[in-house]
C-alpha cells in the first residue's frame, strides 16, 4: 500500500470545500492516516515547495500558501499517490477535466484548491515535512474487504 500526501489550499479551507475533498477519497476507498489544521511559516512553505525556488511565480506561491490555515493529510492505499493526482486535475484549472476537484472547483492556476505529491519519493519527503512517525495511524478497516479483491 502507498500513502501520500494531500493538502487542501487557503482558498479550500476558506471557500468550505475541506468536507468535499475529505469524502471524495472516503468515497472512493482510500484510508485517511494521518490529519491536521497548521498555518504554515514562510520557512515551512519554502521548504515544501523547494523545487519551484527559481520560477518567476514562487513568491506568489509562498504568499497564497501562508495566507491562511490549511488542512494536511496521509491518505494511503493501492496506487493512491497517481490516483489522487488524476482527482485533483491539471495544475492549471483552466485545463483540468471537469469533474476533478480542480476542475470544479477552480478557476486559476495560483488558487487551485489542493496540494498532492507527484511521486512516490516525493510523498516520503512531504509527509515527513508535515507529519511525525506518531501521528501516522494504521489501523484497519472493516470495509476493506469491500474495497480490495
Ligand atoms: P501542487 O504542487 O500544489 O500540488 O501543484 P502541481 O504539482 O499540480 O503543480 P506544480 O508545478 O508543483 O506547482 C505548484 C503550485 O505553484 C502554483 N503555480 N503557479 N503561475 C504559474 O505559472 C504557476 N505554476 C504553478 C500553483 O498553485 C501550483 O499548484
Ligand atoms: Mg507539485
Amino acid at each position: 500500500m502507498e500513502r501520500t500526501f494531500l493538502m487542501v489550499k487557503p482558498d479550500g479551507v476558506q471557500r468550505g470545500l475541506v468536507g468535499e475533498i475529505i469524502s471524495r477519497l472516503e468515497q472512493r476507498g482510500y484510508k485517511l492516516v494521518g490529519l491536521k489544521l497548521l498555518r504554515l511559516t514562510p520557512e515551512q512553505a519554502e521548504n515544501h515547495y523547494a523545487e519551484h525556488r527559481d520560477k518567476p511565480f514562487f513568491p506568489g506561491l509562498i504568499a497564497y500558501i501562508t495566507s491562511g490555515p490549511v488542512v494536511a493529510m496521509v491518505w494511503e492505499g493501492k496506487r493512491v499517490v497517481t490516483a489522487v493526482r488524476e482527482m485533483m486535475g491539471a495544475t492549471d484549472p483552466q485545463k483540468a477535466l471537469p469533474g476533478t476537484i480542480r476542475g470544479t472547483y477552480a478557476v486559476d492556476i495560483g488558487r487551485n484548491v489542493v496540494h498532492g505529491s507527484d511521486s512516490l519519493a516525493t510523498a516520503e519527503r512531504e509527509i515527513a515535512l508535515f507529519f511525525s512517525p506518531e501521528e501516522l495511524i494504521s489501523y484497519e478497516r472493516a470495509l476493506d474487504t469491500w474495497i480490495y479483491e
